[in-house]
């Protein structure tokens, strides 16, 4: 005989359990876990369904079944270890077409207990054909391939959107046809916003960079379609107009993109072009902020860009055609990016300015991520430094008396470079 599967609402329905052993206990558990409202008969209990009945979690009715007990029951389950007994209440539920689980009897029973597994918000529910060994070796089988990964069971998009507290997406859902240029921030996952990993979460399409955030790529929806534009340094495999082309083409075939950069779109990240192009072609865009690399990371190595006393503002600038003069002195600090490969001529550049030779300069390779390594000089020595070092790109380059409240820098480096430091610490 074929089964039919159904699953059960009980929430407030009465079902009734007739014995208080093992089977009943396990059986009690899982209907209240579904909100029913549970009913025990049976002269003795376990300890559980006793304290379940104390703590008024269901009903315990010391004594044998005797007739008309199943009235008002929505299902049954009679599991009292004595056959003639279930079989009584399994008649019972039959006449009064209330469904029943007789614990003894499968072939008697009018509904078979399911073994269950439960993952991420899903219920897999296997039946063995009336053999509950199999029924659990199957759902074994499926628990442990869910718990690897190996079976995938990633909820759609548009579930991930429901599902997600309106707290976390702070504003409304991504519209289909549109873009949203989303900042990643550093590359650490903790530190893109709550909007942001929402909206990526529920994409169609991502068009992702080098840096930023690229582990959360691993994690999205199966069907949706990753295009990877990052540029390597000196390498650009996309060029910024196909990103444009993409970005436009992907939106008019409906779909949500989002496009997926590093640090803040506006921070020397040419969100500005994406978004302009964008605009001239139709396509709607959101730009959503992200934490730049250009204050994150320096923070990364305990370097504050500014600090009451010691620098009361900064200049983000990129090291990429090299540096020209930058205004003030050691009290400004000026931020590098893009600026590994043309370090020598931008040390060289600032250092003929008020900074002087002995200015301070931190450079934190990888912030955030696995290899964070940071590497203190001045301005006369850095460039040395950096090569005997092997420093390789991304870096950020901080340039000011802030590098020296770093306590790496205090503690370590600034004493074998004779720094002088301003605070005293
Ligand atoms: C094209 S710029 C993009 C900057 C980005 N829009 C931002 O706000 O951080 C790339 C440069 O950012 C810096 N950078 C980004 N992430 C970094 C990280 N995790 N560690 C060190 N430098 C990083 C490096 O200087 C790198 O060459």
């Amino acid at each position: 005989m074929t089964i039919y599967p159904l699953g059960l609402r009980l929430a407030g329905k009465r079902v009734l359990v007739v014995g208080g052993g093992a089977v009943g206990t396990r059986r009690v558990k899982g209907l209240i876990a579904s909100d029913a409202d549970v009913v025990v008969i049976s002269p003795v209990a376990s300890a559980e369904i006793a304290d379940l009945a104390l703590a008024g979690l269901l009903t315990w009715h010391r004594r044998e079944f005797a007739a008309g007990d199943t009235a008002g029951a929505w299902l049954v389950h009679t599991a009292t270890g004595v056959a003639a007994v279930d079989a009584a209440v399994t008649a019972e539920c039959d006449a009064a077409r209330i469904l029943c689980v007789n614990a003894a009897e499968a072939e008697a029973s009018s509904a078979w207990v399911p073994a269950v597994t439960r993952h991420d918000g899903l219920t897999v529910a296997s039946f063995g054909g009336g053999d509950p060994r199999r029924s659990m070796a199957l759902r074994d089988a499926i628990a442990a391939l869910l718990e690897s990964g190996d079976l995938s069971a990633a909820p759609s998009r548009q579930v991930v959107l429901a599902a997600t507290p309106a707290s976390q997406i702070i504003g409304a859902p991504q519209a289909p046809g549109t873009v949203a240029l989303v900042g990643g921030g550093p590359g650490h996952i903790g530190l893109i916003s709550a909007r942001g990993l929402a909206l990526l979460k529920a994409a169609d399409v991502v068009v992702a960079d080098r840096l930023g955030p690229t582990n959360l790529l691993d994690d999205l929806a199966p069907d949706a379609l990753i295009i990877n534009v990052g540029k390597l340094p000196d390498h650009h495999p996309v060029p910024q107009d196909e990103i444009n082309r993409i970005l436009v083409e992907q939106a008019q075939a409906g779909k949500r993109v989002v496009r997926l950069k590093g640090g803040d779109p506006y921070v020397l990240g040419r969100g500005g072009e994406e978004l302009d192009f964008c605009v001239e072609h139709g396509v709607e865009v959101e730009v959503l902020p992200g934490i730049t690399s250009a204050i994150s990371v320096p923070a990364a190595a305990g370097i504050p860009v500014t600090h009451r006393g010691v620098a009361t503002g900064f200049t983000v600038i990129t090291g990429h055609e090299g540096v020209a003069s930058v205004g003030g002195s050691r009290d400004h600090t000026v931020v590098i990016l893009m600026g590994v490969s043309k370090l020598a001529e931008s040390a060289a550049a600032l250092a003929s300015g008020e900074r002087g030779l002995d200015c301070p300069v931190a450079i934190i390779e990888d912030g955030y991520g696995p290899n964070q390594r940071v590497s203190f000089g001045t301005l006369g020595s850095i460039a040395s430094v950096a090569k005997e070092r092997e420093v390789k790109s991304p870096a950020v380059i901080v340039v000011g008396d802030v590098v020296l409240r770093s306590h790496l820098a205090v503690g370590h480096f600034a004493a074998e470079i004779g720094f002088s430091n301003p605070l005293g610490n």
